[in-house]
């Protein structure tokens, strides 16, 4: 399904950890579609040595960085425009972790440097990136800058614990980072709210996989996939959605609006 529509685009994708993972997704796609791109993850994720396959597929430069860490980052993108000969078009931040979650803390009994460590990962990230590429002005006009998100952002999920609030405030550094770079460069900044996905990050929550059924029942259309979420990822990436910025985008199959599905009262029978 390649037509080149990242043709001459240049990216940094971060957080592929395996295949499983949405930014390999998003790597694979975007290498179909012509862009050219750098890999990042945090150094320690990289133990395992999967990306380097990813890296050869789609014959791109792992450059490390905890997104944590500022020094990092100003890394990862001088670095990256070295390499790929030019500033960004597209930027994807895949990256989010709770240990609260990891050790099955109960959202009333949070720990809170476990909570603290979890917002600078999973959104104060976010706002670092941006402000990195905002300071070393490392994106083209237009570009566009995605995060991936979680529905808890809106609404009660108890299993999800402090990673709701932590989706709460990176889809509030969307918006209002979006306002500025807007005004700046024209730069777009979105997140892309997405269905249960079986990865690592995904698995780790407990009871994931019956939560992964009930809400493949809920939405009309059955639960976005990785690579679904990969296709939408590259539609925000090219032109096709310039004027789409600020947003939290649903990508749920209908999940998010559906109240209740037959299929669920039928399996309460
Ligand atoms: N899987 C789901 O059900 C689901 C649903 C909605 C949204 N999301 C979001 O999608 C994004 C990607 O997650 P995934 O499901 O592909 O799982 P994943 O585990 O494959 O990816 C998470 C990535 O975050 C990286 N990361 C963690 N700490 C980091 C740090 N300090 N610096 C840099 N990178 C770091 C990990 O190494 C890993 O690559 C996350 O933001 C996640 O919350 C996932």
């Amino acid at each position: 399904m390649a037509n080149s529509i990242l043709k001459g685009k240049r990216g940094i994708i971060t957080g592929a950890l395996d295949e499983n993972s949405i930014a390999w997704k998003v790597a694979l796609r975007a290498h179909e579609e012509g862009a050219t791109f750098v890999l990042s993850n945090a150094p320690i994720a990289m133990r395992m040595g999967e990306i380097n396959k990813l890296a050869e597929q789609t014959n791109s430069k792992i450059i490390p960085a905890d997104a944590t860490n500022v020094e990092d980052l100003n890394k990862l993108f001088t670095e990256g425009m070295d390499h790929l000969g030019g500033k960004f078009d597209f930027v994807l931040h895949s990256i989010g972790m709770s240990v609260n979650i990891r050790k099955n803390i109960p959202y009333p009994e949070l720990n809170y440097d476990y909570v603290s460590k979890g917002f600078d990962v999973s959104a104060l990230s976010f706002h670092k990136m941006l402000a990195t590429a905002w300071k070393l002005d490392a994106m083209n006009d237009w570009g566009s800058v995605v995060a991936l998100s979680y529905i808890a952002a809106q609404k009660a999920y108890p299993f999800y614990t402090d990673m709701a609030d932590f989706k709460a405030m990176l889809e509030s550094i969307a918006r209002t980072f979006g306002y500025h770079y807007g005004k700046r460069n024209k730069v777009r900044v979105n997140t892309i709210s997405q269905s249960p996905t079986k990865t690592t990050a995904g698995s780790g929550i407990k009871g994931f996989n019956e939560f992964y059924d009930f809400a493949n029942l809920q939405s009309p259309l059955g639960n976005a996939s990785a690579e679904d979420c990969a296709n939408y990822c590259i539609a925000m990436f090219s032109d096709m959605t310039r004027m789409v910025t600020m947003q939290n985008l649903f990508h749920d199959g209908g999940y998010s609006f559906t109240g209740v599905s037959m299929e669920q009262l039928e399996a309460m029978k």
